[in-house]
């Protein structure tokens, strides 16, 4: 006889338990997370649906040289704007990020066709995270103002005529995991007849 399937076997609720307990962690101990989870971390990314099978996404994994200069450009784009002391704040926050990586998106001409991409690319970094989650690794997606400037495309490499950043990333195994909470779900459900 054929078993009545089950919504919340063993499995089912340890798939929730790590979709669930999945936060954006901002301080982070300083073991390196190694090279080869990240690889399969964004290999696992790559499984993400994605319209017409475009596969939008570049994963940028910028070396020592290159977040030096994503650091030093932080500093002066925040020490500019909010103060020296603000952005020399940021440089050593900055300086503690274990793992970096940059997400970026193929342009199209047809707007449609990007949005569908955009789409693409954050079930993917959503993907990306939650691999790494379960493993044990935080992360935390950032899209700040940085991402969108042109010395940061120079910086990692893009043409921005090419591509946009969907976000950067940092990762690393949490030194704090904070609190999140939702609404319940009935408030974002609309039944129609
Ligand atoms: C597209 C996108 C951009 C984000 N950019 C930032 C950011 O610039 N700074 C930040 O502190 N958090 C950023 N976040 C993370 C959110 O703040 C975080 O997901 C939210 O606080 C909920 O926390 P949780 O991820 O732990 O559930 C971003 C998230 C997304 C999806």
């Amino acid at each position: 006889m054929k078993k009545t399937p089950s919504y919340s076997t063993q499995e089912l609720r340890e798939f929730a338990r790590v979709l669930r307990g999945r936060r954006t962690v901002d301080q982070y101990i300083q073991t390196p997370v190694p090279d080869e989870l990240v690889r399969e971390a964004i290999e696992v990314a790559t499984w993400a649906p994605n319209h017409y099978v475009s596969e939008p996404w570049r994963f940028i994994l910028p070396g020592k040289e290159t977040i030096a200069r994503i650091i030093d450009l932080c500093a002066e784009m925040v020490g500019s704007e909010k103060g020296a002391e603000l952005g020399e704040h940021k440089r050593r926050t900055w300086s503690e990020k274990p793992g970096w990586i940059i997400v970026t998106c193929q342009h199209n001409e047809d707007g449609l066709r990007e949005r569908e991409d955009y789409a693409a690319c954050s079930a993917a970094v959503q993907n990306f995270m939650l691999y790494l989650w379960k493993a044990g690794v935080g992360s935390k997606w950032t899209s700040g103002p940085i991402t969108r400037d042109s010395r940061f495309f120079e910086a990692i490499g893009v043409d921005e005529k090419d591509a946009f950043v969907v976000g950067m990333l940092w990762y690393g195994y949490p030194k704090i995991t904070p609190t999140q909470s939702r609404q319940d779900v009935s408030k974002v459900i609309r039944r129609l007849e």
